[in-house]
Protein backbone atom coordinates (compact mmCIF):
# COMPACT_ATOMS: atom_id res chain seq x y z
CA UNK A 1 0.00 0.00 0.00
CA UNK A 2 1.51 3.57 -0.69
CA UNK A 3 0.32 6.67 -1.92
CA UNK A 4 2.64 9.37 -4.03
CA UNK A 5 1.64 13.01 -2.42
CA UNK A 6 2.93 15.29 -4.92
CA UNK A 7 2.30 18.84 -3.50
CA UNK A 8 4.56 21.07 -4.65
CA UNK A 9 4.97 24.14 -1.69
CA UNK A 10 3.86 26.67 -4.51
CA UNK A 11 0.99 25.83 -6.59
CA UNK A 12 1.92 26.22 -9.96
CA UNK A 13 -1.55 26.59 -10.87
CA UNK A 14 -1.61 30.06 -9.85
CA UNK A 15 1.61 31.63 -11.56
CA UNK A 16 0.65 29.68 -14.95
CA UNK A 17 0.80 32.38 -17.93
CA UNK A 18 -2.47 32.67 -19.01
CA UNK A 19 -3.37 32.74 -22.54
CA UNK A 20 -4.87 36.11 -23.53
CA UNK A 21 -5.25 36.46 -27.07
CA UNK A 22 -6.33 32.71 -26.79
CA UNK A 23 -8.38 31.96 -30.74
CA UNK A 24 -11.76 30.92 -30.62
CA UNK A 25 -11.01 27.95 -32.00
CA UNK A 26 -10.07 24.40 -30.15
CA UNK A 27 -8.08 21.26 -30.50
CA UNK A 28 -10.66 18.93 -32.43
CA UNK A 29 -10.54 14.95 -31.70
CA UNK A 30 -9.44 12.88 -34.70
CA UNK A 31 -11.01 9.51 -35.21
CA UNK A 32 -9.29 6.91 -37.41
CA UNK A 33 -12.82 6.04 -39.11
CA UNK A 34 -12.84 8.05 -42.47
CA UNK A 35 -15.63 10.19 -43.37
CA UNK A 36 -16.74 8.67 -46.58
CA UNK A 37 -16.97 5.26 -44.96
CA UNK A 38 -19.73 6.26 -42.80
CA UNK A 39 -22.81 4.95 -43.80
CA UNK A 40 -25.79 7.38 -44.32
CA UNK A 41 -28.17 7.39 -41.78
CA UNK A 42 -31.60 7.26 -44.41
CA UNK A 43 -29.47 3.97 -45.74
CA UNK A 44 -28.58 2.40 -42.04
CA UNK A 45 -32.70 3.39 -41.12
CA UNK A 46 -34.07 2.58 -44.42
CA UNK A 47 -37.47 2.40 -42.41
CA UNK A 48 -37.34 6.22 -41.47
CA UNK A 49 -39.45 8.23 -44.01
CA UNK A 50 -38.12 11.98 -44.86
CA UNK A 51 -40.78 14.57 -43.59
CA UNK A 52 -42.64 16.43 -45.78
CA UNK A 53 -40.03 19.53 -46.55
CA UNK A 54 -38.97 21.31 -49.58
CA UNK A 55 -35.93 20.35 -51.16
CA UNK A 56 -33.33 22.95 -51.49
CA UNK A 57 -33.12 24.69 -55.26
CA UNK A 58 -30.45 27.53 -56.72
CA UNK A 59 -33.09 30.46 -55.81
CA UNK A 60 -32.45 29.10 -51.96
CA UNK A 61 -28.69 29.10 -52.11
CA UNK A 62 -28.63 32.45 -53.89
CA UNK A 63 -31.12 34.06 -51.25
CA UNK A 64 -28.55 33.06 -48.44
CA UNK A 65 -25.56 34.27 -50.50
CA UNK A 66 -27.39 37.49 -50.49
CA UNK A 67 -28.02 37.53 -47.09
CA UNK A 68 -24.58 35.94 -45.78
CA UNK A 69 -21.98 38.21 -47.74
CA UNK A 70 -18.22 37.05 -47.29
CA UNK A 71 -15.99 34.40 -47.59
CA UNK A 72 -16.90 31.19 -45.85
CA UNK A 73 -20.15 32.18 -45.00
CA UNK A 74 -22.44 30.26 -47.56
CA UNK A 75 -20.90 26.24 -47.64
CA UNK A 76 -22.61 24.55 -50.57
CA UNK A 77 -19.42 22.98 -51.61
CA UNK A 78 -19.31 18.83 -51.07
CA UNK A 79 -15.81 18.31 -49.14
CA UNK A 80 -16.57 21.89 -47.35
CA UNK A 81 -19.20 20.29 -45.78
CA UNK A 82 -18.41 16.39 -45.13
CA UNK A 83 -17.49 17.39 -41.43
CA UNK A 84 -20.77 19.58 -41.06
CA UNK A 85 -22.70 16.03 -42.26
CA UNK A 86 -20.95 13.26 -39.46
CA UNK A 87 -21.24 13.63 -36.15
CA UNK A 88 -18.24 12.81 -33.86
CA UNK A 89 -18.78 9.22 -32.79
CA UNK A 90 -19.03 8.42 -36.86
CA UNK A 91 -22.18 6.98 -36.56
CA UNK A 92 -24.66 9.07 -38.33
CA UNK A 93 -23.95 11.00 -41.82
CA UNK A 94 -26.45 13.42 -43.20
CA UNK A 95 -26.40 14.16 -46.47
CA UNK A 96 -27.39 17.58 -46.27
CA UNK A 97 -26.03 19.92 -49.75
CA UNK A 98 -25.87 23.80 -47.44
CA UNK A 99 -24.09 24.98 -44.48
CA UNK A 100 -24.61 28.28 -43.28
CA UNK A 101 -22.84 30.32 -40.78
CA UNK A 102 -24.57 33.54 -39.95
CA UNK A 103 -22.49 35.91 -37.38
CA UNK A 104 -25.58 38.08 -35.79
CA UNK A 105 -29.15 37.37 -34.14
CA UNK A 106 -31.00 39.06 -37.13
CA UNK A 107 -28.97 36.83 -39.55
CA UNK A 108 -29.88 33.82 -37.50
CA UNK A 109 -33.64 35.12 -37.37
CA UNK A 110 -33.64 36.10 -41.17
CA UNK A 111 -32.34 32.38 -42.39
CA UNK A 112 -35.06 30.71 -39.72
CA UNK A 113 -38.07 33.17 -41.21
CA UNK A 114 -37.25 32.07 -44.73
CA UNK A 115 -36.60 28.34 -44.08
CA UNK A 116 -40.34 28.14 -42.47
CA UNK A 117 -41.76 29.96 -45.35
CA UNK A 118 -40.14 27.94 -47.74
CA UNK A 119 -40.54 24.63 -45.61
CA UNK A 120 -37.00 23.85 -45.60
CA UNK A 121 -35.58 21.83 -42.47
CA UNK A 122 -32.53 23.06 -40.32
CA UNK A 123 -29.79 21.74 -37.81
CA UNK A 124 -28.49 23.93 -35.42
CA UNK A 125 -24.95 23.14 -34.73
CA UNK A 126 -22.37 24.56 -32.54
CA UNK A 127 -19.02 22.18 -32.03
CA UNK A 128 -20.84 18.90 -33.57
CA UNK A 129 -19.38 16.78 -30.62
CA UNK A 130 -23.16 15.72 -29.50
CA UNK A 131 -22.91 11.74 -29.01
CA UNK A 132 -26.49 10.92 -29.77
CA UNK A 133 -26.68 12.16 -33.44
CA UNK A 134 -28.60 14.89 -33.17
CA UNK A 135 -26.33 17.63 -34.09
CA UNK A 136 -26.51 16.82 -37.93
CA UNK A 137 -29.13 16.08 -40.58
CA UNK A 138 -30.47 12.61 -41.18
CA UNK A 139 -31.72 13.68 -44.61
CA UNK A 140 -30.82 16.96 -46.31
CA UNK A 141 -31.34 19.52 -44.10
CA UNK A 142 -29.82 22.84 -43.56
CA UNK A 143 -27.07 23.09 -41.33
CA UNK A 144 -27.09 26.31 -39.27
CA UNK A 145 -23.92 26.91 -37.69
CA UNK A 146 -22.91 28.88 -34.65
CA UNK A 147 -19.33 29.27 -35.67
CA UNK A 148 -19.09 32.60 -36.52
CA UNK A 149 -21.51 34.09 -33.51
CA UNK A 150 -18.76 33.59 -31.50
CA UNK A 151 -18.73 37.10 -29.18
CA UNK A 152 -18.05 37.84 -25.46
CA UNK A 153 -20.31 40.59 -25.35
CA UNK A 154 -20.02 41.70 -21.69
CA UNK A 155 -18.37 40.64 -17.89
CA UNK A 156 -19.91 41.73 -14.81
CA UNK A 157 -17.08 41.21 -12.66
CA UNK A 158 -18.55 41.49 -9.36
CA UNK A 159 -21.67 39.21 -9.93
CA UNK A 160 -19.47 37.27 -12.58
CA UNK A 161 -22.27 37.08 -15.16
CA UNK A 162 -20.97 36.50 -18.65
CA UNK A 163 -23.02 37.51 -21.52
CA UNK A 164 -21.94 36.11 -24.76
CA UNK A 165 -23.20 34.50 -28.24
CA UNK A 166 -23.80 31.15 -28.29
CA UNK A 167 -21.20 30.02 -30.72
CA UNK A 168 -18.25 30.80 -27.95
CA UNK A 169 -15.82 27.50 -27.42
CA UNK A 170 -16.45 26.50 -23.56
CA UNK A 171 -12.82 26.00 -23.54
CA UNK A 172 -12.07 29.54 -24.71
CA UNK A 173 -14.68 31.29 -22.11
CA UNK A 174 -13.31 29.08 -19.44
CA UNK A 175 -9.62 30.84 -20.54
CA UNK A 176 -10.61 33.90 -21.07
CA UNK A 177 -13.10 34.57 -17.59
CA UNK A 178 -9.69 33.16 -15.88
CA UNK A 179 -8.24 36.94 -16.25
CA UNK A 180 -10.65 38.10 -13.72
CA UNK A 181 -10.47 35.07 -11.49
CA UNK A 182 -13.57 33.43 -12.43
CA UNK A 183 -14.35 30.20 -13.96
CA UNK A 184 -17.29 28.12 -15.85
CA UNK A 185 -19.40 26.62 -14.19
CA UNK A 186 -19.74 23.77 -16.90
CA UNK A 187 -16.16 21.42 -17.65
CA UNK A 188 -16.24 18.34 -20.12
CA UNK A 189 -13.80 16.37 -22.54
CA UNK A 190 -14.78 18.40 -25.25
CA UNK A 191 -14.33 21.81 -23.96
CA UNK A 192 -12.40 22.09 -27.00
CA UNK A 193 -14.32 22.30 -29.45
CA UNK A 194 -17.73 22.31 -28.16
CA UNK A 195 -20.09 25.80 -27.95
CA UNK A 196 -21.65 27.32 -25.06
CA UNK A 197 -24.97 27.07 -26.90
CA UNK A 198 -24.61 22.81 -27.66
CA UNK A 199 -24.02 23.07 -24.23
CA UNK A 200 -27.35 24.69 -23.51
CA UNK A 201 -29.03 22.58 -25.76
CA UNK A 202 -27.99 19.62 -24.57
CA UNK A 203 -28.16 20.47 -20.74
CA UNK A 204 -24.88 19.11 -20.47
CA UNK A 205 -23.47 18.24 -17.20
CA UNK A 206 -19.85 17.36 -17.51
CA UNK A 207 -17.32 17.14 -14.60
CA UNK A 208 -18.59 19.89 -12.50
CA UNK A 209 -21.95 19.10 -11.90
CA UNK A 210 -21.34 17.38 -8.46
CA UNK A 211 -19.85 21.42 -7.24
CA UNK A 212 -21.84 23.95 -9.37
CA UNK A 213 -25.21 22.14 -10.65
CA UNK A 214 -26.74 21.94 -14.04
CA UNK A 215 -27.28 24.59 -16.63
CA UNK A 216 -30.66 24.91 -15.65
CA UNK A 217 -29.42 26.74 -12.27
CA UNK A 218 -26.15 28.64 -14.50
CA UNK A 219 -28.02 29.82 -17.19
CA UNK A 220 -29.27 33.35 -16.21
CA UNK A 221 -30.48 34.14 -19.22
CA UNK A 222 -30.75 33.25 -22.86
CA UNK A 223 -31.56 34.95 -26.13
CA UNK A 224 -33.20 32.30 -29.06
CA UNK A 225 -34.33 32.61 -32.75
CA UNK A 226 -37.81 30.90 -33.15
CA UNK A 227 -38.95 28.41 -36.15
CA UNK A 228 -40.76 31.66 -37.49
CA UNK A 229 -37.58 33.93 -37.10
CA UNK A 230 -38.59 35.45 -34.37
CA UNK A 231 -36.55 36.58 -31.96
CA UNK A 232 -37.40 35.58 -28.29
CA UNK A 233 -34.86 37.64 -25.55
CA UNK A 234 -35.21 36.20 -22.07
CA UNK A 235 -31.71 37.69 -21.27
CA UNK A 236 -31.82 38.35 -18.17
CA UNK A 237 -28.78 38.65 -16.00
CA UNK A 238 -30.92 38.00 -12.69
CA UNK A 239 -30.53 35.48 -10.02
CA UNK A 240 -33.84 35.94 -9.06
CA UNK A 241 -36.42 36.88 -10.88
CA UNK A 242 -40.05 35.13 -10.61
CA UNK A 243 -42.08 36.58 -12.76
CA UNK A 244 -43.83 34.31 -14.95
CA UNK A 245 -42.81 30.96 -16.57
CA UNK A 246 -39.44 30.87 -16.64
CA UNK A 247 -39.48 30.01 -20.72
CA UNK A 248 -35.25 29.93 -20.93
CA UNK A 249 -35.60 26.26 -19.16
CA UNK A 250 -37.42 25.19 -22.25
CA UNK A 251 -34.57 25.65 -24.52
CA UNK A 252 -32.03 23.96 -21.97
CA UNK A 253 -31.81 20.87 -23.00
CA UNK A 254 -34.53 20.83 -26.73
CA UNK A 255 -31.14 20.22 -28.64
CA UNK A 256 -32.58 22.45 -31.44
CA UNK A 257 -36.18 21.39 -31.72
CA UNK A 258 -37.57 24.95 -30.54
CA UNK A 259 -35.26 27.16 -31.97
CA UNK A 260 -31.56 28.50 -31.91
CA UNK A 261 -30.38 29.52 -29.03
CA UNK A 262 -28.26 32.85 -30.19
CA UNK A 263 -26.81 33.97 -27.02
CA UNK A 264 -26.58 33.31 -23.37
CA UNK A 265 -25.77 34.74 -19.63
CA UNK A 266 -23.70 32.63 -17.60
CA UNK A 267 -23.33 32.91 -13.64
CA UNK A 268 -19.55 32.08 -13.38
CA UNK A 269 -18.27 31.11 -10.05
CA UNK A 270 -15.06 32.23 -8.34
CA UNK A 271 -11.94 30.45 -9.53
CA UNK A 272 -10.95 28.45 -6.71
CA UNK A 273 -7.36 28.76 -6.29
CA UNK A 274 -6.43 25.50 -4.91
CA UNK A 275 -7.50 22.89 -6.71
CA UNK A 276 -5.81 19.05 -6.41
CA UNK A 277 -6.40 15.62 -7.91
CA UNK A 278 -6.24 12.51 -6.12
CA UNK A 279 -6.29 9.03 -8.33
CA UNK A 280 -6.71 6.26 -6.23
CA UNK A 281 -7.37 2.35 -7.11
CA UNK A 282 -9.50 0.35 -4.97
CA UNK A 283 -10.51 -3.54 -5.29
CA UNK A 284 -14.56 -3.34 -6.21
CA UNK A 285 -17.33 -1.18 -7.06
CA UNK A 286 -18.76 -0.85 -3.53
CA UNK A 287 -15.40 0.13 -2.20
CA UNK A 288 -15.58 3.16 -5.01
CA UNK A 289 -18.96 4.25 -3.28
CA UNK A 290 -17.70 3.46 0.14
CA UNK A 291 -15.19 5.38 -0.46
CA UNK A 292 -17.33 7.98 -2.24
CA UNK A 293 -19.35 8.29 1.13
CA UNK A 294 -16.19 9.03 3.36
CA UNK A 295 -15.31 11.45 0.98
CA UNK A 296 -18.71 13.67 0.95
CA UNK A 297 -18.19 13.11 4.95
CA UNK A 298 -14.62 14.31 5.66
CA UNK A 299 -13.89 16.27 2.66
CA UNK A 300 -17.18 18.11 2.52
CA UNK A 301 -17.02 21.55 0.89
CA UNK A 302 -13.80 20.94 -0.88
CA UNK A 303 -15.25 18.39 -3.19
CA UNK A 304 -15.14 19.11 -6.54
CA UNK A 305 -15.74 16.03 -8.75
CA UNK A 306 -15.49 12.07 -7.91
CA UNK A 307 -15.20 10.32 -10.93
CA UNK A 308 -14.79 6.40 -11.75
CA UNK A 309 -13.07 4.29 -14.28
CA UNK A 310 -13.21 0.63 -14.53
CA UNK A 311 -10.07 -1.50 -15.33
CA UNK A 312 -11.56 -1.93 -19.08
CA UNK A 313 -11.71 1.74 -19.20
CA UNK A 314 -8.16 2.17 -18.13
CA UNK A 315 -6.92 -0.43 -20.39
CA UNK A 316 -8.85 1.71 -23.72
CA UNK A 317 -6.49 4.44 -22.68
CA UNK A 318 -3.64 2.19 -22.42
CA UNK A 319 -4.24 -0.04 -25.46
CA UNK A 320 -5.92 2.72 -28.02
CA UNK A 321 -3.84 6.13 -27.11
CA UNK A 322 -0.59 4.59 -25.43
CA UNK A 323 -1.22 6.55 -21.69
CA UNK A 324 0.12 5.13 -18.92
CA UNK A 325 -1.81 4.92 -15.80
CA UNK A 326 -0.04 6.58 -12.79
CA UNK A 327 -0.90 3.79 -10.35
CA UNK A 328 -0.71 -0.17 -10.18
CA UNK A 329 -3.35 -2.20 -11.67
CA UNK A 330 -6.53 -2.47 -10.03
CA UNK A 331 -9.88 -3.69 -10.79
CA UNK A 332 -11.17 0.28 -10.39
CA UNK A 333 -9.76 4.01 -10.65
CA UNK A 334 -11.65 6.87 -8.97
CA UNK A 335 -10.65 10.22 -9.85
CA UNK A 336 -11.64 13.14 -7.05
CA UNK A 337 -10.89 16.30 -7.46
CA UNK A 338 -10.92 19.28 -4.38
CA UNK A 339 -11.25 22.68 -4.87
CA UNK A 340 -11.16 25.93 -2.38
CA UNK A 341 -9.61 28.61 -1.69
CA UNK A 342 -6.52 27.91 1.05
CA UNK A 343 -3.89 25.23 -0.44
CA UNK A 344 -2.32 24.55 3.51
CA UNK A 345 -6.17 24.26 4.81
CA UNK A 346 -7.24 21.82 1.25
CA UNK A 347 -4.59 19.80 1.67
CA UNK A 348 -4.18 18.87 5.34
CA UNK A 349 -7.80 17.55 4.66
CA UNK A 350 -7.72 16.01 1.46
CA UNK A 351 -4.21 14.38 3.44
CA UNK A 352 -6.54 13.38 6.32
CA UNK A 353 -9.02 11.72 4.24
CA UNK A 354 -6.27 9.83 2.16
CA UNK A 355 -4.46 8.59 5.05
CA UNK A 356 -8.11 7.25 6.48
CA UNK A 357 -9.03 5.60 3.47
CA UNK A 358 -5.58 3.62 3.11
CA UNK A 359 -5.28 2.77 6.79
CA UNK A 360 -8.64 1.22 6.60
CA UNK A 361 -7.82 -0.74 3.36
CA UNK A 362 -10.33 1.16 1.11
CA UNK A 363 -7.85 2.31 -1.00
CA UNK A 364 -5.27 0.31 -2.52
CA UNK A 365 -2.55 2.25 -3.92
CA UNK A 366 -2.76 6.43 -5.26
CA UNK A 367 -1.32 9.37 -6.06
CA UNK A 368 -1.61 13.20 -5.51
CA UNK A 369 -1.24 15.83 -7.55
CA UNK A 370 -1.68 20.09 -7.61
CA UNK A 371 0.53 21.20 -10.49
CA UNK A 372 -1.29 22.41 -13.57
CA UNK A 373 0.16 19.90 -15.84
CA UNK A 374 -0.12 17.06 -13.66
CA UNK A 375 -3.97 17.53 -13.09
CA UNK A 376 -4.30 17.98 -16.52
CA UNK A 377 -2.58 14.77 -17.22
CA UNK A 378 -4.76 12.83 -14.69
CA UNK A 379 -7.86 14.10 -16.20
CA UNK A 380 -7.13 12.84 -19.35
CA UNK A 381 -7.04 10.07 -17.97
CA UNK A 382 -10.48 9.97 -17.10
CA UNK A 383 -11.94 12.18 -20.20
CA UNK A 384 -10.04 10.32 -23.14
CA UNK A 385 -11.72 7.01 -22.80
CA UNK A 386 -14.58 8.41 -25.11
CA UNK A 387 -11.30 9.44 -27.66
CA UNK A 388 -9.47 5.50 -27.43
CA UNK A 389 -12.46 4.04 -27.41
CA UNK A 390 -13.14 5.69 -31.27
CA UNK A 391 -10.27 3.31 -32.21
CA UNK A 392 -11.44 -0.01 -31.73
CA UNK A 393 -13.78 1.16 -34.74
CA UNK A 394 -17.77 1.41 -33.88
CA UNK A 395 -18.77 2.54 -30.18
CA UNK A 396 -22.18 1.91 -28.83
CA UNK A 397 -22.67 4.51 -26.82
CA UNK A 398 -25.06 4.76 -23.42
CA UNK A 399 -25.45 7.39 -20.94
CA UNK A 400 -27.76 6.52 -17.78
CA UNK A 401 -28.81 7.88 -14.82
CA UNK A 402 -29.08 5.26 -12.22
CA UNK A 403 -29.73 4.60 -8.41
CA UNK A 404 -25.69 4.45 -7.05
CA UNK A 405 -25.95 0.88 -5.77
CA UNK A 406 -27.09 -0.52 -9.04
CA UNK A 407 -24.85 1.38 -11.25
CA UNK A 408 -22.37 -1.19 -12.03
CA UNK A 409 -24.41 -3.86 -12.17
CA UNK A 410 -25.59 -3.22 -15.78
CA UNK A 411 -21.92 -3.08 -16.94
CA UNK A 412 -21.44 -6.69 -15.48
CA UNK A 413 -24.46 -7.74 -17.11
CA UNK A 414 -23.98 -6.79 -20.57
CA UNK A 415 -20.39 -8.26 -20.52
CA UNK A 416 -21.96 -11.52 -19.35
CA UNK A 417 -24.63 -11.14 -22.59
CA UNK A 418 -22.45 -10.24 -24.97
CA UNK A 419 -19.22 -12.07 -24.46
CA UNK A 420 -17.07 -12.46 -27.18
CA UNK A 421 -19.19 -10.42 -29.54
CA UNK A 422 -17.69 -7.18 -28.86
CA UNK A 423 -13.86 -6.31 -28.68
CA UNK A 424 -14.91 -4.47 -24.83
CA UNK A 425 -17.64 -3.21 -22.60
CA UNK A 426 -16.65 -0.49 -20.15
CA UNK A 427 -18.40 1.78 -17.77
CA UNK A 428 -17.09 4.69 -16.29
CA UNK A 429 -18.88 8.17 -15.34
CA UNK A 430 -19.52 10.73 -12.79
CA UNK A 431 -20.26 8.51 -9.66
CA UNK A 432 -21.41 11.62 -7.83
CA UNK A 433 -24.12 12.38 -10.32
CA UNK A 434 -25.16 8.74 -10.25
CA UNK A 435 -24.43 8.74 -14.24
CA UNK A 436 -23.27 5.93 -15.76
CA UNK A 437 -21.34 5.78 -18.83
CA UNK A 438 -21.79 2.01 -20.48
CA UNK A 439 -20.02 1.85 -23.76
CA UNK A 440 -19.19 -1.04 -25.82
CA UNK A 441 -16.88 -1.75 -29.03
CA UNK A 442 -17.15 -3.38 -32.43
CA UNK A 443 -15.07 -3.27 -35.61
CA UNK A 444 -17.76 -2.18 -37.47
CA UNK A 445 -21.44 -1.64 -37.13
CA UNK A 446 -23.54 -4.82 -36.37
CA UNK A 447 -26.87 -5.22 -36.51
CA UNK A 448 -26.58 -7.83 -34.62
CA UNK A 449 -24.87 -6.65 -31.56
CA UNK A 450 -26.85 -3.79 -31.69
CA UNK A 451 -29.91 -5.98 -31.12
CA UNK A 452 -28.36 -7.80 -28.38
CA UNK A 453 -27.56 -4.49 -26.41
CA UNK A 454 -31.31 -2.16 -27.89
CA UNK A 455 -34.02 -2.79 -26.03
CA UNK A 456 -32.23 -5.13 -23.20
CA UNK A 457 -30.46 -1.56 -22.06
CA UNK A 458 -33.61 0.67 -22.45
CA UNK A 459 -35.30 -2.15 -20.20
CA UNK A 460 -32.92 -2.95 -17.85
CA UNK A 461 -32.19 1.15 -17.08
CA UNK A 462 -35.96 1.16 -16.53
CA UNK A 463 -36.52 -1.47 -14.08
CA UNK A 464 -34.94 0.59 -11.90
CA UNK A 465 -36.53 3.72 -12.70
CA UNK A 466 -33.14 5.16 -14.05
CA UNK A 467 -32.81 7.86 -16.84
CA UNK A 468 -31.63 6.36 -20.20
CA UNK A 469 -30.09 9.61 -21.02
CA UNK A 470 -28.36 11.26 -17.77
CA UNK A 471 -26.65 13.99 -19.90
CA UNK A 472 -26.30 13.38 -23.51
CA UNK A 473 -29.65 13.94 -24.56
CA UNK A 474 -31.82 12.12 -26.73
CA UNK A 475 -31.18 13.17 -29.97
CA UNK A 476 -31.50 11.19 -33.08
CA UNK A 477 -30.64 7.58 -31.56
CA UNK A 478 -32.52 7.30 -28.31
CA UNK A 479 -35.55 9.43 -28.97
CA UNK A 480 -37.84 6.74 -29.90
CA UNK A 481 -36.71 5.09 -26.30
CA UNK A 482 -38.08 8.49 -24.77
CA UNK A 483 -41.28 6.48 -22.79
CA UNK A 484 -38.31 4.24 -21.04
CA UNK A 485 -37.84 7.57 -18.51
CA UNK A 486 -41.12 9.85 -19.50
CA UNK A 487 -44.55 9.40 -19.05
CA UNK A 488 -47.02 9.13 -22.14
CA UNK A 489 -48.69 12.50 -20.71
CA UNK A 490 -45.28 13.95 -20.14
CA UNK A 491 -44.53 13.62 -24.22
CA UNK A 492 -47.76 14.14 -24.77
CA UNK A 493 -47.29 17.78 -23.58
CA UNK A 494 -43.81 18.02 -25.29
CA UNK A 495 -45.15 17.15 -28.20
CA UNK A 496 -47.90 19.76 -28.28
CA UNK A 497 -45.38 22.28 -27.02
CA UNK A 498 -42.88 21.35 -30.37
CA UNK A 499 -46.66 21.49 -32.60
CA UNK A 500 -47.06 25.25 -30.98
CA UNK A 501 -43.58 26.62 -31.05
CA UNK A 502 -42.68 24.90 -34.71
CA UNK A 503 -46.05 24.16 -36.46
CA UNK A 504 -44.06 23.44 -39.56
CA UNK A 505 -41.72 21.00 -37.91
CA UNK A 506 -38.27 22.22 -39.53
CA UNK A 507 -35.99 22.52 -36.09
CA UNK A 508 -34.06 19.58 -35.74
CA UNK A 509 -36.80 17.06 -37.08
CA UNK A 510 -36.52 13.42 -36.43
CA UNK A 511 -34.39 14.32 -32.99
CA UNK A 512 -35.67 14.33 -29.01
CA UNK A 513 -39.16 13.55 -29.70
CA UNK A 514 -40.65 9.97 -31.07
CA UNK A 515 -41.62 8.83 -34.51
CA UNK A 516 -45.50 9.55 -34.47
P1 LIG B 1 -23.51 20.03 -31.04
O1 LIG B 1 -22.93 18.68 -30.95
O2 LIG B 1 -23.16 20.82 -32.23
O3 LIG B 1 -25.09 19.94 -30.93
C1 LIG B 1 -25.70 19.19 -29.92
C2 LIG B 1 -27.23 19.42 -29.98
O4 LIG B 1 -27.54 20.76 -29.68
C3 LIG B 1 -27.82 19.17 -31.36
O5 LIG B 1 -29.11 18.66 -31.21
C4 LIG B 1 -27.88 20.55 -31.98
O6 LIG B 1 -28.88 20.66 -32.95
C5 LIG B 1 -28.17 21.42 -30.79
N1 LIG B 1 -27.58 22.76 -30.84
C6 LIG B 1 -26.27 23.09 -30.93
N2 LIG B 1 -26.12 24.42 -30.86
C7 LIG B 1 -27.36 24.94 -30.72
C8 LIG B 1 -27.87 26.27 -30.59
N3 LIG B 1 -27.07 27.32 -30.56
N4 LIG B 1 -29.20 26.42 -30.46
C9 LIG B 1 -30.03 25.36 -30.47
N5 LIG B 1 -29.61 24.10 -30.59
C10 LIG B 1 -28.29 23.88 -30.71
N6 LIG B 1 -21.70 15.84 -22.57
C11 LIG B 1 -21.98 15.96 -21.27
O7 LIG B 1 -23.11 16.30 -20.93
N7 LIG B 1 -21.05 15.72 -20.31
C12 LIG B 1 -19.79 15.35 -20.62
O8 LIG B 1 -18.97 15.11 -19.73
C13 LIG B 1 -19.46 15.23 -22.00
N8 LIG B 1 -18.21 14.90 -22.36
C14 LIG B 1 -17.92 14.75 -23.67
C15 LIG B 1 -16.63 14.38 -24.02
C16 LIG B 1 -16.30 14.21 -25.34
C17 LIG B 1 -14.90 13.81 -25.72
C18 LIG B 1 -17.29 14.43 -26.35
C19 LIG B 1 -16.95 14.26 -27.79
C20 LIG B 1 -18.57 14.80 -26.01
C21 LIG B 1 -18.89 14.96 -24.66
N9 LIG B 1 -20.18 15.33 -24.28
C22 LIG B 1 -20.47 15.47 -22.96
C23 LIG B 1 -21.22 15.53 -25.28
C24 LIG B 1 -21.17 16.93 -25.94
O9 LIG B 1 -19.93 17.50 -25.83
C25 LIG B 1 -22.12 17.85 -25.31
O10 LIG B 1 -23.39 17.37 -25.57
C26 LIG B 1 -22.02 19.31 -25.75
O11 LIG B 1 -22.83 20.05 -24.90
C27 LIG B 1 -22.41 19.54 -27.20
O12 LIG B 1 -22.03 20.85 -27.58
P2 LIG B 1 -21.78 21.20 -29.11
O13 LIG B 1 -21.55 22.64 -29.23
O14 LIG B 1 -20.73 20.33 -29.67
O15 LIG B 1 -23.18 20.84 -29.74
C1 LIG C 1 -17.65 11.68 -20.43
O1 LIG C 1 -18.07 11.89 -19.30
O2 LIG C 1 -16.50 11.28 -20.64
C2 LIG C 1 -18.52 12.05 -21.58
O3 LIG C 1 -19.84 12.18 -21.24
C3 LIG C 1 -18.28 11.29 -22.84
C4 LIG C 1 -18.67 9.86 -22.82
O4 LIG C 1 -19.70 9.51 -22.27
O5 LIG C 1 -17.98 9.03 -23.39
ZN1 LIG D 1 -20.09 12.36 -19.07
Amino acid sequence: MRIHFLFPRACSYLTKPRMRHASNRCRSFHCTVPIRSVELTKVRYPNLKRGPFSILGDADVQFFERLLSGAGRVLADASEIEGYNTDWLKTCRGSSELVLRPKTTEEVSAILNYCNTRRLAVVPQGGNTGLVGGSVPVFDEVVVSTQLLNKIISLDELSGTLVCQSGCVLGYMEEYIADYNLTIPLDLGAKGSCHIGGNIATNAGGVRLLRYGSLHGSILGLEAVLPNGEILDCMSTLRKDNTGYDLKQLFIGSEGTLGIVTAASVLCPQKPSAVSVAFLGCESFARVLDIYKEAKGMLAEILSAYEFLDEASVAVNKENLRMASPIGDFPFYILIETSGSNGDHDEEKLNTFLETMMSSGLVLDGTVVTETSKIKDIWSLRERVAEGLLHDGYCYKYDVSLPQAKFYDLVVDMRERLGTSVIRVVGYGHVGDGNLHLNMTSPTYSPEVMSDIEPFVYDWVSKYNGSISAEHGLGFKKRNFIYHSKSKSAVSLMQQLKRSIDPNGIMNPYKVLPEE
